[in-house]
């Protein structure tokens, strides 16, 4: 029947089963389909990975009984990061965090930031965590704030990251850049959308005052141009002292890094040898590469000071953090993902550098 059906209509029988399942589990995908922001496939493997974590989230989680909950220089709660008050006023040095995108991805859990009825009440809720990280970050200390945006029914960007970028500069951050972060492997989109696709994310980088730690020798990235070891023709060549300072003109230890980073995004949460899936079919999906932020942490923090991350996921910032000799405080709303942020970390070696 389903065959009849496919060639009568010119679509894969196997299209049709997709959007069956679609249809039955997200209809709202449906419509971003018909408008061409999605494809048949992608809406599918969405519809797929948000019924493994809603079954997941059904069942009471039994707690894996092999995952280290005690590794030393790394606190996680399993609450909304509202509320950070077992963090102590202006003792955090660095805050690395993605906050969840709105109406984007749900992670199966009550409280969950990004299914607020309204923009508004969404970027409110976004905004009581950064007054929390705000109390808890030192005078001199950084926030780096990874966000993407998302379309609405009407087809406009929400721009929530720069709504919430205004209200956070209004609010007495100091916005310092906001780095782009072009991912070079994006999902390719459907190939009707009229638009140009998506490739990228910002990066706020706040501080709290201008009085801000940074050591830019820690990120100093290599000159992609030789030295400039030849005066222009109009100098005189003939001293030495000349060649010196044209040679000198380059900073030993590289340059400073622009504010436009290529980057992979992750395909799985993360490799295959420290893979821990409760579930098979569950990724976490919404990870920032290690690459990424190791130059945030190097740059703003040093060692055996605390990095937060108010909406931890899969323990990126953990791991990053305790293998450069921080400690690592964070907040998750899902205990699935608490455990799989310490399975993370469980097996770190501090790298020195
Ligand atoms: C974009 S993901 C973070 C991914 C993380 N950067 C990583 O590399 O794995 C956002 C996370 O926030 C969590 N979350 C959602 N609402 C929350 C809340 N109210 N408090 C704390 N965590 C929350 C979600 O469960 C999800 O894991």
């Amino acid at each position: 029947m389903r065959d009849v059906i496919s060639e009568k209509m010119g679509i894969s029988s196997g299209s049709i089963h997709k959007l069956l399942y679609i249809e039955e589990h997200q209809p709202d995908l449906l419509k971003l389909i018909d408008d061409g922001d999605m494809s048949i496939n992608g809406a599918y493997k969405e519809t797929k990975r948000q019924m493994n974590i809603i079954s997941l989230s059904e069942y009471v989680y039994e707690r894996k009984k092999n995952v280290p909950l005690n590794i030393e220089n790394l606190n996680i709660y399993n609450k909304t990061s509202e509320d950070m008050s077992e963090v102590g006023n202006a003792s955090v040095q660095t805050i690395v965090t993605s906050p969840p995108y709105y109406n984007k991805r749900t992670y199966g859990v009550d409280g969950q930031i990004g299914w607020e009825s309204s923009i508004e009440e969404h970027l409110e809720r976004l905004m009581t965590v950064m007054s929390e990280c705000k109390r808890v970050l030192k005078e001199n200390g950084s926030l780096f704030l990874v966000i993407g945006d998302s379309y609405d029914e009407n087809g406009s960007l929400r721009q929530i990251p720069n709504r919430l970028s205004t209200r956070m500069a209004d609010d007495g951050w100091i916005l310092r850049n906001t780095l782009i972060w072009y991912k070079t492997n994006a999902k390719p989109e459907n190939g009707r959308i009229k638009r140009w696709g998506t490739s990228y994310e910002y990066i706020f980088f706040f501080v709290r005052s201008m009085d801000y730690s940074f050591d830019m020798d820690k990120i100093r990235v290599p000159y992609t141009t030789e030295p400039t070891r030849h005066a222009p023709r109009h100098h005189k060549t003939n001293t030495s002292t000349f060649m010196n300072q044209q040679t000198n003109l380059q900073h030993p230890l590289g340059r400073v890094p622009r504010d436009f980073i290529e980057d992979d995004v992750i395909k799985t949460s993360f490799n295959q040898k420290e893979k821990f899936v409760p579930d098979e079919n569950l990724e976490h999906g919404a990870t920032f590469p290690e690459k990424l932020i190791r130059p945030f942490i190097l740059a703003t923090s040093k060692e055996n000071d605390l990095v937060l991350d108010p909406f931890i996921g899969s323990g990126t910032t953990a791991k990053v953090s305790l293998e450069n000799g921080r400690t690592c405080v964070g907040y998750e709303i899902s205990p699935v993902f608490v455990d799989t942020s310490y399975q993370r970390c469980g097996q770190v070696k501090v790298i020195r550098i």
